[in-house]
């Protein structure tokens, strides 16, 4: 007879003592996600391409030295992932006190309130403090982008995770943001022209679905102060005319 197919290769894992089998080349983030443990992440998502910027989803793997990014770190055979210990707690609130001693403290006022997740991921890794100055160095000072008639740009409250950049590229294909400077002068930026108006956005709002803090706001959040329904038929403010179908 004809010999079996092999089937995808697949590999099994542990996380934090769960056996759990994913196919080859997942992320250790996505197989603890199978195995029940959702790791602290801000700039990694469901559905783009993992990035490894914010450093929240740090773990520990037995016998090796360091704390990689479980959402770039692919999982290999029989390997045993730690992704809840006080060293990770440690780092994890070192991380997100360095983004919160460069954010504006004005939750209760922001149009994100409740609906935030650097305010989320404050509450999951336990930060109780912020030892930091608040210098105001990444862009607190920074104008507002209004020219988008859906949408606000708030540079001051961006903390530079690339979701909206990779939206922009992977969902959308228009590749109208990138990154600019480095450190605390990085910056998502809508090309040399600066504002959204004036760059190649279609106004498709990907940018915006995919933002995980204020930085870009739809209006009527903005205006209204709340998140409003999404319904999935031709988004109101976009020109693509793409094909999301109405459920
Ligand atoms: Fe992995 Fe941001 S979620 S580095």
């Amino acid at each position: 007879g004809t010999p079996a197919k092999p089937g995808p290769a697949t590999v099994t894992v542990e996380i934090d003592g769960v056996p759990v089998t994913v196919p080859e080349g997942t992320s250790i983030m996505r197989a603890a996600a199978e195995s029940g443990t959702d790791i602290p992440k801000l700039c990694a998502t469901d559905s783009l391409e993992a990035f490894g910027s914010c450093r929240l989803c740090l773990v520990e793997i037995d016998g090796r030295k360091g704390t990689p990014a479980s959402c770039t770190t692919p999982v290999a055979e029989g390997m045993r992932v730690r992704t809840q210990t006080p060293r990770l707690e440690k780092l994890r609130q070192g991380v997100m006190e360095l983004y919160i001693s460069d954010h504006p403290l004005d939750c209760l006022t922001c149009a994100a309130n409740g609906d935030c997740e650097l305010q989320d991921m404050s509450g999951v890794v336990g930060l109780r403090q912020v030892r930091y100055g608040y210098e105001g160095e990444n862009h607190l000072d920074a104008e507002k982008d209004t020219s988008n008639p859906y949408f606000d740009f708030d540079p001051a409250k961006c903390i530079v995770c690339s979701r909206c950049v990779r939206a922009c590229g992977e969902v959308q294909g228009t590749f109208a943001l990138t990154i600019e400077g480095r450190g605390f002068d990085s910056k998502v930026s809508p090309g040399a022209n600066e504002l959204f108006m004036d760059s190649e956005c279609v106004s498709c709002g990907a940018c915006v679905q995919a933002c995980p803090t204020a930085t870009l706001q739809e209006r009527s959040v903005v205006d209204l102060g709340m998140p409003t329904r999404t319904v999935l038929t031709t988004c109101a403010y976009c020109g693509v005319g793409c094909s999301f179908k109405a459920e």
